[in-house]
């Protein structure tokens, strides 16, 4: 069994469909569920499904990125994971943070990507005139929202969106998405998945 910890710094919608999914013959299971920010609504969340939780507030590391990365790693290596998943976690990882769990640290990132690293993927999508939206799960590298395609999602741009309406339809679809990676992942088969939303 795959032990697997969960990073975020939001509502954890991601983080809890993971976990709904990590039972029955699921070839992993939730050990940690950490947070660079201690009142993120997902923390709560996952606390209720009875997983232990770890807030290191980045806030407390003003300047020092190292600094806030050796704290978050004492409950995550004390977990013991096999598999970290990234699931909204809004700071930017170090080289040396990400050289730690090469090839088994996946992230979500909502857009189609190489399109749109970064933040204000959906309102980007839109000013580009972009006929379809999504997102991406891939390994993480020492380079932003990059790495291995491991999955993605595709939605239509309609025509009345915003990036607000997009966010939502994409979000919807990342609920399929992650799980479906994880698990196939998790049993060490690498070929990505696609959607179509
Ligand atoms: C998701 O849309 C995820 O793709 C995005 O943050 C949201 C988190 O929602 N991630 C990034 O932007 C990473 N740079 P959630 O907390 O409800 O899962």
């Amino acid at each position: 069994m795959k032990r697997v910890a969960i990073l975020l710094s939001g509502g954890g919608s991601n983080m809890l469909r993971l976990v709904q999914d990590m039972t029955g013959d699921h070839p992993a299971r939730p050990v940690l569920v950490a947070s660079n920010d201690p009142q993120a609504a997902g923390l709560t969340r996952a606390a209720e499904l009875g997983i232990p939780t770890a807030a290191v507030d980045h806030r407390a590391f003003p300047r020092d990125r190292a600094g806030f990365e050796a704290a978050l790693l004492e409950p995550l290596l004390a977990a013991q994971p096999d598999i970290i998943c990234l699931a909204g976690f809004m700071r930017i990882l170090t080289p040396d943070f990400v050289a730690r769990f090469q090839g088994r640290m996946l992230n979500i990132h909502p857009s189609l990507l190489p399109k749109y690293p970064g933040l204000h993927t959906h309102a980007r999508a839109i000013e580009a005139g972009d006929a379809e939206a999504g997102a991406t799960v891939h390994l993480v590298t020492p380079v932003l929202d990059d790495g291995p395609l491991l999955g993605q999602a595709r939605v239509p741009v309609l025509p009345d969106d915003t990036a607000d309406s997009l966010a939502a339809r994409v979000l919807v679809q990342e609920h399929q998405l992650y799980p479906a990676v994880l698990r196939k992942f998790a049993a060490g088969d690498r070929i990505p998945v696609l959607l179509q939303g």
